[in-house]
Order: structure tokens, then C-alpha cells, then sequence
């Protein structure tokens, strides 16, 4: 008997602070997806989907892109959803809701928005999967719906600033709520 009370007493304050946790970060629900449906920039051919799944803790990221040339090429969500001018600029720079210097996924110092690279194979094919703690799929500080993800024609280094040196821009796509209308956030 006294046992059972302590198990039940100690599950109601895990249980209160779960809910306190959730209250504060006030995420998506776990299973949220969004999607980017990237296409080429200028000559290039890079075209290719980037899914987001929003999880309890954290956003996975999944990459599935083809028309790259073999090899690494950078890869970031920018903040602006915006991929009409022909070089891409349009996207703005990296999403930085943290006002750190550039770096690479597994930084401390690094923008929300840096993924590092895909890496291409002898057919052009590149696909990524990692989870990132910095990002929701809302339109908190920290949302990345409306935005863009963006592709680069050469090698984020993960160091230089403010993007890493990775080059032009290739292939872009709006990050878009799957299946509910979402409006791009565009520089003003
Ligand atoms: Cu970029
Ligand atoms: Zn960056």
C-alpha cells in the first residue's frame, strides 16, 4: 500500500511536469509535416523535396534531392519564402532567429538555418536526415513555415562567414504546411 502511493505520487509529478514543459515550448503536435518542393535556380537542374516532421522534441529534417553535380554542396533554411529572383537572392540570408555567427549543424554557434551539406553521388542524387532542436513548425521565433530551404552550388565549409563560402544559389523551395495553405514570409 505504501508503495502504490509513493509510484502514484511520483507519476502526478512527472506528469505536472511534462505538462509544464509542453505549456512553455507550446510546439506543433508531434506529426506535423511540412513541405519544401525545391526547384532549380537559373541553369541549374537541382529539383527535389525537403519534409519536415515536426517531433515531441525537435523537427526531423528529411532531404531527398536529384540534378545535383556529385559532390557537397551547402544547404540552409533562409528566411525569407521567396524564390522569384533568378539567383535566389530573393531567399535572404541564413534564418538566424539567434543572432549567432554561421557554423554547422552539430554547433552551439551556428544559425538555426545551417544543415551543412548534402552530398551528391555519381548520379546527382543526394538525400540528408538529421533533427534539429533550434526550429519549430509554427510561426514562432523559431518557425521556419513560409520560409525557404536552399540549395548551394559548392561546399558550405562551416566556418567562413556569414554563409560559408558555399557559392550560388541552385535550387530553392517555400517551406509550406502539408495540406493547409500557409503564406510565405517575405522581406518587406
Ligand atoms: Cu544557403
Ligand atoms: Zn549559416
Amino acid at each position: 500500500m505504501r508503495v502504490a502511493s509513493h509510484v502514484t505520487a511520483g507519476f502526478s509529478i512527472l506528469f505536472a511536469g511534462a505538462a509544464a514543459l509542453s505549456a512553455q515550448t507550446a510546439a506543433p503536435p508531434a506529426g506535423t509535416v511540412a513541405v519544401a518542393t525545391v526547384g532549380p535556380l537559373g541553369a541549374a537542374k537541382v529539383e527535389g523535396t525537403v519534409r519536415f516532421t515536426q517531433l515531441e522534441h525537435g523537427v526531423r529534417i528529411d532531404a531527398e534531392l536529384t540534378g545535383l553535380a556529385p559532390g557537397t554542396h551547402g544547404f540552409h533554411v533562409h528566411e525569407f519564402g521567396d524564390c522569384s529572383a533568378a539567383d535566389g537572392s530573393s531567399a535572404g540570408g541564413h534564418f538566424n532567429p539567434d543572432q549567432k555567427a554561421h557554423g554547422g549543424p552539430a554547433m552551439d554557434a551556428s544559425h538555426a538555418g545551417d544543415y551543412g551539406n548534402l552530398t551528391a553521388d555519381a548520379t546527382g542524387r543526394a538525400t540528408l536526415s538529421l533533427v534539429s532542436h533550434r526550429i519549430a513548425l509554427d510561426r514562432s521565433p523559431a518557425g521556419v513555415l513560409g520560409r525557404s530551404v536552399v540549395v548551394h552550388e559548392k561546399t558550405d565549409d562551416l566556418t567562413s562567414q556569414p554563409a560559408g563560402n558555399a557559392g550560388p544559389r541552385i535550387g530553392c523551395g517555400v517551406i509550406v504546411l502539408e495540406g493547409g495553405p500557409t503564406t510565405p514570409i517575405v522581406k518587406k
